[in-house]
């Protein structure tokens, strides 16, 4: 039997309807919401997320701007903007795409970020109250599988959770908050990495298996248990001399072979990739909501 996939698109469109009612609330109160993006170089898959963020703020109302800068910008460059940004009562919404070109330091940039208008989450003060459980804002990525995984009814609540990857963008902070003690958590997590020694031994106990390892292939049916949702995070662009950009997107799993035997799966693309924007225009929000407060 083919499992159930579980498609990100619908989840994204409801949450994004209920994100747009509230920016009409706040235009009402006289506040704009408004997302600065900065972008450093010139990486194209880059390039195509901040297209599809900007486009995503315009279709709901929320005012947006890409600040381009090139690949030898200098940190300090980076630096002196964001200080603009922090200081201006126009701007709710800070996001430095990432990656970064190697000579600047991306932890310095995320420090510099105002943490009320960090709204991907990866400043230290939102890294250490998600830890604590206190209400900051919490990375796009992690937050959109947890509220797709509860919106398509699979609640990880007393599951087994399974996450292949470390980063602090995917991994790192969806095993904090699946295991906090709330609503639609409340999971048992195993985190594994590119050190853990026998990978299948922990993804064949998983009830829930996320797969954020930024490698194609990561994941073949022998190392799913039967029944399992699986959750795939990859986006990789792999050549394709019949597509029509000469490239195509796969997740990181064997998509053809693990539908047989799990549960539930999301595709590439189509999967988490619409949920992590919904969930940067909830973050831009509620970060004009607590800046108009
Ligand atoms: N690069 C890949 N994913 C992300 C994300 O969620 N936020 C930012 N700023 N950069 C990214």
């Amino acid at each position: 039997m083919s499992a159930q996939i579980i498609y990100g698109k619908p989840v994204a469109e409801l949450i994004t309807a209920e994100t747009a009612h509230e920016v009409e609330r706040l235009k009402k109160a006289g506040c704009q919401p408004h997302l600065s993006v900065i972008l450093v170089g010139d990486n194209p898959a880059s390039h195509t997320y901040v297209g599809r963020k900007q486009k995503a703020c315009n279709e709901i109302g929320i005012e947006s701007e890409t600040i381009l800068l090139p690949t030898d910008t200098p940190e300090a460059e980076v630096l002196t903007i964001l200080n603009r940004l922090n200081r201006s009562n126009k701007v709710h919404g800070i996001l430095v795409q990432l990656p970064l070109p190697d000579h600047i330091s991306s932890d310095r940039i995320i420090e510099a970020i105002d943490p009320q208008k960090d709204v991907d989450g990866f400043h230290p003060v939102n890294r250490g109250k998600l830890l604590t459980g206190e209400s900051g804002f919490v990375p796009c990525t992690p937050a959109g599988i947890q509220t797709l995984l509860v919106r398509s009814g699979i609640n990880p609540e007393g599951k087994h959770v399974v996450i292949i990857g470390r980063s602090m963008i995917v991994g790192l902070p969806l095993a904090v908050i699946l295991m906090q003690k709330k609503p639609g958590a409340n999971a048992t997590v195993t985190l594994c990495h590119t050190r853990t020694t026998d990978l299948k031994k922990h993804t064949l106990t998983a009830d829930i298996l996320v797969v954020a390892a930024g490698r194609p292939n990561t994941i073949h049916a022998d190392m799913v248990p039967r029944g399992c949702t699986v959750i795939d995070v990859g986006t990789n662009r792999v050549d394709d001399p019949q597509a029509k950009k000469g490239y195509r997107l796969t997740g990181d799993v064997d998509f053809e072979s693990v539908q047989e035997v799990a549960g539930a799966i999301t595709p590439v693309p189509g999967g988490v990739g619409p949920m992590t924007i919904a969930m940067l225009l909830h973050n831009t929000v509620k970060a004009a909501q607590s800046l108009l407060e």
